[in-house]
């Protein structure tokens, strides 16, 4: 076998997780989904929360998208959700509820790519298909020491065919979970630890300047974005927007400028959206990166004279703020905003308690 010793090194060695040990297709394609992008460690909690209230793909296809995206919120690329909840349906309705069992047919489900049809049909089926994803990507040029620029499509085919020769045909849903192993923990990025790694007696570029690897030639970086946030106060509530744009689609977020985050071009985007408002102040800054674009968000106030609800406008209380699905880029301005609105609360119930006792 190819690579020898790496299927005893991950019967001592794996990582144990949650989604680990499980051959229920739907629970496997679950987890990895959640897995792409996503750190193990947070990824298993929500896999625990998500499970519990999703136990089958019937349950995931007839719960409502914004419960979906609830029990996603914080986890990020939120596409990855809606493409579940789309493909949940899509098994309860053309497949009788029952998770397809063939490479192509789970490879042909909305949101799934090569590295989940492979990863799901070779831990949950034991079809012998390479999961390459990132880790596995570095892992095996390093192996090979492939010097080719894994940016050209023609360089990711040759690696994807070489990995499918050499994945263990007995055992190929552990031979890629070891890979991943690797990847996350011996083989990283910066600092490969070729000494605790199984692979190092077949590394091909171990005394090669392995960091080096793989070769990208694209890699750019995000480009930065001002946003103005607005807070937009009426009474004891606050507006959110519901997202259409692709980014963070159907998602619920304060009122957003993007491409200028000056007061004055938020308080036109509030007014477009048909409010009238008055300018109270900054409060504070914030930042998030996404894959391609970073967020330099500052946040502003406003008071609204009256409310609006539309099925994309709304006006919510603090308890509302935290029962919708909002993205991570708003933490820090939702954070901020409870802060504001616990704030007034207690001046409303001192001014209260004033005048009982002046009454
Ligand atoms: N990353 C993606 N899928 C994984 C898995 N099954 N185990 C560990 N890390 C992963």
């Amino acid at each position: 076998m190819a690579y020898s010793g790496l299927l005893g090194w991950y019967d001592t060695h794996r990582r144990s997780f949650a989604f680990r040990g499980i051959k229920d297709p739907y629970a496997v394609w679950v987890s990895e989904i959640m897995l792409q992008q996503t750190r193990t460690e947070t990824a298993e909690g929500y896999f625990i929360r998500f499970m519990e209230r999703f136990p089958t793909v019937k349950a995931l296809a007839d719960a409502p998208e914004q419960e979906v995206l609830k029990y996603w919120e914080g986890l990020g690329y939120y596409t990855r959700a809606r493409n579940l909840h789309k493909a949940a349906k899509l098994v309860r309705d053309e497949y009788n509820g029952v998770f397809p069992k063939g490479y192509e047919a789970v490879r042909a489900l909305p949101g799934i790519g090569d590295y989940t049809a492979a990863a799901v049909c070779s831990i949950a089926y034991g079809y012998p298909k390479a999961a390459v994803d990132g880790n596995l990507r570095r892992v095996l040029c390093r192996a090979e020491n492939i010097r080719e620029d894994m940016d050209r499509p023609d360089a990711m085919r040759r690696l994807q065919e070489m990995a499918d020769d050499l994945i263990d045909r007995d055992r190929p849903g552990d031979w890629n979970q070891a890979l991943m192993d690797i990847g996350a923990t011996i083989c990283l990025p910066g600092t490969p630890e070729c000494a605790l790694c199984p692979l190092a007696p077949h590394c091909r570029a171990k005394d090669q300047s392995p960091e080096a690897l793989p070769v990208h030639s694209k890699l750019k970086p995000p480009v930065s974005v001002p946003v103005g946030v607005g807070l937009v106060f009426c009474g004891d509530t606050v507006l959110l927007c519901k997202r259409k744009e692709k980014l963070l689609q159907n998602l619920w977020v304060f009122a957003l400028c993007e491409g200028d985050n000056t007061p004055e071009a938020v308080q036109k985007t509030i007014e477009k959206m048909g409010l009238r408002v008055r300018y109270t102040g900054e409060a504070g800054e914030a930042r998030h990166v996404f894959t391609h674009r970073v967020w330099q968000m500052k946040l502003c106030c406003f008071e609204a004279e009256e409310t609006i609800k539309k099925p994309d406008r709304v006006f919510v209380t603090a308890e509302g703020l935290e029962a919708l699905p909002m993205p991570t880029a708003m933490r820090a301005a939702r954070n901020v905003c409870l802060s504001i609105m616990q704030d007034q609360q207690r001046e409303q119930r001192q001014d209260g308690e004033k005048a009982e006792i002046e009454g």
